[in-house]
């Protein structure tokens, strides 16, 4: 009884949050001519590391709470978009949300797959600027360990797979075509690592956010086409085997002239290695 009436006020907040989300990251509405965001279904054995996170209390469990994505680099310790733990978003800081859990090894958001592990720790990359998006992550420490295979090593700077033109793998439960078609499963898209050049055109400064190169990398085709999109926030960009980019922002999803904004992996590991002082740090590869 008192769920269910909690749970009818919860509803709309709820909606009213993902509603308030969408145009910050999304301030231009889709025309109705843009391409469709070209992804493809995949299971989660081809990007074992893609979790989703998840609050059914918030967000309904129609798609199991889903509302952004999420990646695994170490067995213990998830990456995801700054952006996606906002209290406008959850309406609560996530040390406050009970049921905060992450989903991994599902391909089927309805499905009992894998498993669900509940967060016991959230950290917001404090140096996040909302305004422009910089520094869009925050680290989740899981409850439980995921498997070593689950894992994705991540790209530190200097690393080849940084170079425009490298061939990359983006993954979620996003948005499939711009207008609000959220899919039960895992899709993926497969886009090109970009020179900085275009986003810093593409954005350089409005209302959408604007490209910053040391903490940005952009990403998908010249032409448009295969994109992330709303509800792949957080989610991971892996290129050559390794996490490059967490999906951060855009203008509208897979328009030509306005590619994908992903968190720079390599800034995070920056960022990580100063939080924990004078631990030893992955070496960037020649
Ligand atoms: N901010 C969106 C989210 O919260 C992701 C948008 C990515 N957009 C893009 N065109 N790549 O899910």
């Amino acid at each position: 009884m008192r769920r269910s009436v909690a749970r009818s006020l919860i509803r709309p907040l709820a909606l009213a949050a993902a509603m308030t989300v969408i145009p910050l990251v999304n301030a231009t509405p889709v025309a109705a001519d843009s391409v469709v965001v070209g992804g493809f279904p995949i299971d989660v054995s081809q990007a074992p590391w893609t979790v989703a996170l998840s609050s059914r209390d918030r967000f309904g469990g129609t798609r199991a709470g889903q509302f952004c994505g999420g990646v695994a680099v170490a067995r213990t310790t998830v990456l995801t978009a700054a952006h996606c733990l906002g209290e406008d978003v959850l309406g609560a800081p996530p040390s406050r949300m009970r049921d905060l859990k992450v989903i991994a090894g599902r391909t089927d958001l309805l499905s009992a797959e894998g498993q669900e592990i509940p967060v016991r720790d959230a950290r917001i990359n404090p140096g996040y600027d909302s305004e422009t998006h910089a520094g869009d992550f925050a680290v989740i420490t899981l409850a439980k360990e995921l498997p070593q295979s689950a894992v994705v090593p991540m790209a530190s700077a200097g690393d080849p797979a940084y170079t425009p033109g490298t061939e990359a793998l983006v993954s979620g439960w996003g948005d499939t075509s711009g207008a609000g078609a959220y899919p039960r499963t895992l899709h993926a898209a497969r886009v090109r690592v970009l020179a900085d050049d275009l986003c810093t055109r593409a954005y350089p400064g409005g209302p959408d956010g604007t490209y910053r190169a040391d903490s940005m990398l952009c990403a998908g085709e010249p032409a448009g086409g295969p994109d992330a999109c709303q509800g792949d926030s957080g989610g991971p960009l892996v290129a050559a085997g390794r996490l490059v980019g967490l999906v951060s922002w855009g203008s509208g999803c897979g328009r030509p002239g306005n590619p994908g904004v992903y968190t720079r992996v390599s800034d995070v590991v920056r960022g990580l290695g100063a939080a924990s002082g004078s631990q030893k740090r992955p070496q960037a590869r020649p």
